[in-house]
């Protein structure tokens, strides 16, 4: 009988439903307890998702007995605070993404769960769908030939009440945290870091990027185009082009729902490749494999490794480093 893993969610905001909600998906888990800045908001989350107990601010929650991991869920500009504040109570932790606001925040939080030997992860859950692990088993197998470009775009424009995170730089605000993150992630996934970067964006009125372009040059002579915006609405789709075959994701590429689709060589060789449906949002997948490690004793997850979010982090930074 598999031991049940015992989770907190720390922020009850629209992640955190969607994640509480898959959460009841996965055999061997339990919701044990919930802390939002607002009473009612927790105590409303905690009945929706069968969590024994809510609290009205964060540091309670850290208290609570036997808690196996806390789920982070604030906006970026806080996972810094928020995770040193889990690890310091000694609590593992699946931080959302962004991880944090820049690479040096990344490594004094993994520093510290490595220290405490506490299991921290970020949670890329796009790397744990079904889509993502297809696309790059397609790559491995070598049915693309030689990848010479990543073409992605993600752009919506956000809807009124427009949560203060996505313009506000001090929650870590602008389109290449929030949205771009993905199309670098799968560009890093896919090629590498890159050997050079060329980028510009576009300023909101509050200073962060409300579009981005981003070009990754590689001294093999391939390319990552990647587009975001939260000024229009973009097809949200990617390419990965080889030079013996090309693979398209859409729609909404980054989710456990998306269709990938192999190309031979022009439209109408288009095939389509079988994806395992998934249940609920997607989120189980990453939520099933943090409970695996925890019940391995893992301070580190195999697959989503601190490696990942370092080089993450710091090719964010390198973008905005030449944004000045
Ligand atoms: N993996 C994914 O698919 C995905 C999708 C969307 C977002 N995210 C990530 O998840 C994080 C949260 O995004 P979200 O869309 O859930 O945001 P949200 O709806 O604004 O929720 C964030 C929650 O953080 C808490 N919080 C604490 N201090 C805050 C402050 N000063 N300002 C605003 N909120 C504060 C609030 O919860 P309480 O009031 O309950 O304390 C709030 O509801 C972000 O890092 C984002 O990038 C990931």
């Amino acid at each position: 009988m598999e031991r049940t893993i015992n989770w907190g969610i720390l922020g009850c905001g629209k992640i955190a439903h969607k994640f509480a909600s898959d959460l009841l998906l996965v055999n061997h888990t339990k919701l044990l307890a919930v802390a939002s800045r607002n009473k009612s908001n927790a105590a409303d989350f905690a009945s929706k998702y069968g969590a024994n107990m809510s609290y009205d601010n964060y540091e309670a929650l850290l208290s609570h007995p036997g808690i196996d991991v806390i789920y982070v869920a604030t906006p970026h500009g806080l996972h810094h605070e928020h995770v040193m504040h889990c690890l310091q109570y000694g609590k593992a932790v699946l931080c959302e993404k962004a991880f944090a606001l820049n690479s040096n925040q990344a490594k004094q939080m993994i520093d510290t769960a490595r220290e405490k030997k506490l299991f921290l992860m970020e949670a890329f859950w796009s790397k744990f769908s079904p889509p993502f692990i297809t696309m790059m088993q397609q790559i491995r197998e070598g049915r693309l030939g030689e990848i010479k470009s990543v073409l992605a775009n993600f752009g919506f424009i956000p809807q009124p009440p427009v949560a203060d995170r996505i313009f506000d730089p001090a929650l870590g605000g602008g389109t290449l945290l929030d949205i771009g993150i993905y199309n670098v992630f799968y560009a890093l996934s896919v090629l590498g870091k890159p050997d050079m970067i060329e980028t510009s964006m576009t300023p909101a009125s509050t200073g962060v990027d409300e579009q981005c372009a981003i070009l990754f040059k590689y001294n093999s002579g391939a390319f990552a185009q990647l587009f975001s915006s939260f000024t229009t609405q973009l097809p949200t789709e990617m390419f990965i082009n080889g030079d013996r075959g090309r693979i398209k994701i859409n729609s909404r590429f980054y989710t456990a729902n998306a269709v990938v689709e192999f190309y031979l060589g022009f439209m109408d060789s288009r095939e389509l490749i079988p994806i395992a449906e998934t249940q609920g949002w997607g989120y189980h997948y990453e939520a099933t494999h943090v409970n695996e490690c925890l019940r391995k004793g893992l301070t580190e997850s195999p697959v989503m490794t601190h490696a990942d979010t370092l080089l993450l982090m710091e090719t964010l930074d390198r973008i905005r480093e030449k944004w000045k």
